[in-house]
């Protein structure tokens, strides 16, 4: 017996040999097609290659895509654990040619393959064709020698493929597999095609042409093939049963559920474990892939498909949550053709548990309400919308699990009346919002919202992605087309693009349609709608079209780098300071980050320097940054730093980063930081680069800022301090390494050679300045020096009076320094003198003379100063006649 992942690889290695690119599977949230929810074929990551917007270097591949059909147009969710062939995941197996072979060659491989490497009898297969083809099926009966009435033409769209409204199509032709008639059913075509015995297994689609907005059909530049077979259904065959779920992979979970559960795989519980076991697969991966429970589009599509999978959980009597303890096994089942899976093993246990521990403190309460509202009803009678709506919005029910909940008593939800009250709930929470004292002009956005949905934000993983132009905005006006040279808001249905929050700059880029390019400068939130600003430098943009969008992604990983590295720097400051440290704001733009915190005083050099040390230390650690979901209680449980009076919604985002070695954060104890955050993050702490902090400032009372630099502008930053010390260096002719003692030895030097200058010219002014000494006449029989000197200072005098004092033996004298501009005074009387004069009398009065007021001191020595020594001669003769009497 094949096993499933041996079917994958015969497939994939069978069209390898031919020449086939073997790819692998796309994300389960296109990039490339913004009009799917979640990837349902294998084509979907070749749409542009069909079309010839986009060339690769391969023109055949080959694949096995995972695909998800539980939202939007492609919805298998109600029909799951109670048919033998639906699924919310499988995988689509695919040959694909890009202008390269057409018909002739792919009608041989998928009916040598089926034949030859899978063994099929031949007499059991059958096949369709478009009711027009003649070629396909000349080409059928000449490889094959299938007879006619094994051909049947099919004139409805089930041979006609299309991804969607618009896109690659053309006419198919598909393979059909015959369980026997042991099983109910007919040929495809005939009244009985709905039973089980005839089954589709492979859809050859001959890709022709391309379907336009208008209506209108154009050939496509090259005929190419798209295929797709679902691999539980072929699996089924060849291990000889029609039920995708008696598959070996399939069963394998359905036994790990009833493991867990201890309870019978095939007994009562049998529609249980089915549910379970499909609804583990696409919840997984879509968690893998990015998405996470939420309220709002792909994430309320995951929460839908967790909850359904939780009730029947609930149903087999499980005390504990049971879902996440299937990871292990899945991963086992699938996780070498998909390593993704492997990688995000813990996230995906850990967001199962959180949602199905929070989903059972309701879910009893509401299948309560539920019962109680039934026995209220007549037999068979639907179940009010209100009720619906009720256990909706108090308890979580989603409205199909409700629905799946009345399939097994054989009721239904009157949905009308569930959307009533939702619309009713709408309008409420408008009119609370209109009187909330936003911004007229933002009433625009709650219109759009209101229309199209909040926009999906696509950018935790993709910086490039296709969205839908919602609607634009020009002032407050939603507009029909924006032309070049006008400014514009641009809102999509999805979008890579981060709108401004949490100190996390808005992105930049370029939006891209067929008919115009728009710069967008800024992104910024709005009643739940992305708002792109931007200016339209080429062409026009309209509402309705599809747009390729394309975020800047140098500055997006500057700014990440940024974000992650403030993270970090929170952490590494309560370490350093304390835990009173807590956010109080911050700025994460691409050329820079800003830190404001709690915390009374400056940094010492010393906590800078372990702050930052810290940090690097983090960042060559090079561990994954990692992102949960859940509520914000959790969160704070967990030792989560949340932002201090900020509301948080039900669901949180929480980043962690960084390990420790002995004893930390969060639910393992071994995480370094962990923070509520719902920015944009490096993958590895190793991508932050490095991390130079500039320095710490006051930014109010009691809080800090420190403001950082990481990765190519944290580079350029040294690189720059670096060549300024060069050029020091070079300016001292010495080695960068022997510039600070270089520095010292020259600060040194200067000090002892202005030690001597002061000397020098000490000695200079008591020499009179290189002339004569002044001689000392007699005033009123007292001896007196009267002196002007320049290039000494004020501070100089007190020193050159005592010399001239000791000179005199006894006498008076009075010196003024012409300091440039100003001037400064010192008098100064021999002891023997001071009953008959005062120095203070003498300063005083040459003071007034030089402009200035004042002057003090003691009778034998005084200090004074003025406005200027131009009067110096007429000041000295004012202390003169002070002694004259
Ligand atoms: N696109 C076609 C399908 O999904 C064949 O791959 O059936």
């Amino acid at each position: 017996m094949k096993t499933l992942n041996e079917i994958r690889s015969t497939f994939l290695n069978y069209f390898d040999a031919q020449g086939h690119q073997i790819v692998p599977s796309s994300p389960l949230v296109p990039r490339n097609d913004p009009t799917l929810m979640f990837t349902a074929a294998g084509m979907v990551q070749f749409k542009n290659l069909f079309t010839g917007v986009e060339t690769r270097e391969y023109s055949r591949a080959t694949s096995a895509q995972k695909c998800v059909r539980a939202g939007g147009k492609h919805n298998d969710l109600d029909n799951v654990g109670y048919t033998a062939r639906h699924h919310t995941f499988f995988e689509m197996l695919g040959n694909f040619s890009f202008g390269d072979y057409f018909k002739a060659e792919a009608i041989p491989f998928a009916w040598d393959l089926l034949t030859k490497e899978f063994g099929i009898d031949p007499n059991r297969l059958l096949v369709t064709v478009y009711h027009t083809d003649e070629e396909a099926v000349k080409i059928w009966k000449a490889h094959t020698g299938l007879p006619d009435e094994r051909i049947i033409r099919i004139a409805t769209d089930d041979n006609f493929w299309s991804a969607g409204p618009t896109g690659p199509c053309g006419p198919c032709t598909e393979i059909f597999y015959d369980h026997g008639d042991h099983i109910w059913g007919g040929p495809p075509g005939s009244p009985e095609e709905d039973g089980d015995r005839f089954v589709e297994i492979w859809n050859l689609v001959f890709m022709q042409y391309e379907q336009f907005e208008d209506g209108t059909r154009q050939p496509l530049p090259n005929q190419s093939i798209d295929t797709g077979m679902g691999i539980e259904r072929v699996a089924a065959l060849l291990q000889g049963t029609n039920d995708n779920y008696a598959t070996d992979l399939m069963r394998n979970l359905i036994e790990a559920s009833a493991h867990a559960s201890s309870t019978d795989p095939d007994g009562p519980g049998k529609t249980h474990h089915r549910v379970i076991a499909d609804h583990l697969r696409s919840t997984s991966f879509l968690i893998a892939d990015g998405v996470m429970p939420s309220n709002e589009g792909r994430g309320y599509v995951l929460r839908r498909i967790m909850r359904r999978a939780m009730r029947h959980a609930h149903l087999l009597g499980v005390k504990d949550p049971l879902m996440h303890q299937l990871v292990p096994s899945l991963v086992q089942q699938m996780g070498a053709a998909y390593p993704e899976l492997g990688q995000a093993q813990s996230l995906i246990r850990e967001t199962l548990l959180l949602e199905e521990t929070r989903f059972r403190q309701t879910l009893d309460r509401g299948l309560k309400l539920l019962d109680d509202e039934l026995s209220g009803l007549p037999e068979g009678a639907t179940l009010p919308g209100e009720a619906a709506f009720k256990l909706y919005d108090t308890y979580g029910f989603p409205l199909d699990l409700t629905q799946d909940a009345l399939r097994e008593k054989g009721r239904a939800v009157d949905t009308d009346g569930f959307d009533t009250a939702m619309a009713a709930q709408k309008a409420k929470a408008r009119a609370a919002w209109a009187g909330s004292g936003e911004a007229a002009d933002a009433t625009v956005w709650f219109d759009v919202a209101d229309k199209s949905g909040v926009t999906e934000f696509l950018g935790y993983d993709t910086e490039s992605a296709e969205g839908q132009i919602v609607a634009l905005v020009q002032g407050s006006d939603q507009v029909d087309a924006a032309a070049v040279g006008s400014d514009v808001q641009v809102a999509l249905n999805q979008t890579p693009f981060y709108a401004e929050s949490g100190g996390q700059v808005g992105d930049t880029g370029v939006i891209r349609t067929q008919t115009g390019i728009v710069n967008v400068t800024d992104t910024r939130k709005s009643a739940g709608v992305f708002v792109h600003f931007g200016h339209v430098v080429e062409g026009e943009v309209k509402p309705g079209q599809t747009a390729v969008l394309e975020v800047d992604r140098l500055r997006r990983s500057a700014i990440r780098a940024n974000h992650s590295a403030t993270h970090l720097l929170h952490e590494a400051l309560r370490n350093a300071l304390g835990d009173h440290v807590s956010q109080r704001g911050s700025l994460n733009a691409h050329d820079r980050l800003r830190f404001d915190f709690s915390h009374a005083k400056g940094l010492s050099q010393e906590e800078l320097t372990q702050v930052e040390r810290e940090v690097n230390d983090y960042i060559r650690q090079n561990t994954p940054v990692e992102t949960r979901i859940m509520t914000p209680d959790d969160a704070r449980a967990m030792g989560a730093q949340a932002l201090f009076g900020e509301k948080y919604g039900d669901e949180v985002r929480v980043v962690s980063m960084g390990q420790l070695e002995g004893s930390g954060k969060g639910s393992d104890k071994s995480t370094y930081s962990l923070e509520l955050c719902g920015g944009t993050h490096v993958r590895q702490t190793g991508d932050i680069g490095a991390f130079v902090l500039l320095g710490d400032s006051a930014s109010s009372a009691g809080v800090r800022r420190i403001e950082a630099l990481t990765g190519t502008e944290a580079l350029a930053w040294l690189r720059e301090q670096e060549a300024a010390l060069s050029r020091v260096a070079a300016e001292l002719k010495t080695a960068t390494s022997d510039v600070p003692e270089r520095v010292r030895a020259l600060l040194d030097e200067r000090r002892s050679l202005s030690n001597e200058v002061a000397q020098l010219r000490r000695e200079l002014a008591m020499s009179g300045g290189g002339a004569a000494a002044p001689e000392a006449r007699e005033v009123n029989g007292v001896k007196f020096i009267g002196q002007v000197l320049s290039g000494i200072t004020g501070k100089d005098l007190p020193g050159l009076v005592d010399e001239h004092k000791a000179k005199l033996g006894s006498g008076a004298v009075l010196l003024i320094a012409d300091t440039g501009g100003k001037a400064a005074v010192a008098g100064g009387v021999t002891q023997d003198l001071t009953d008959r004069v005062s120095a203070v009398d003498m300063v005083k009065a040459a003071v007034s003379e030089l402009g200035g007021k004042g002057g003090g001191g003691r009778p034998d020595m005084a200090q004074g100063g003025g406005a200027s020594a131009e009067n110096a001669e007429a000041a000295i003769a004012a202390a003169e006649n002070i002694l004259k009497g």
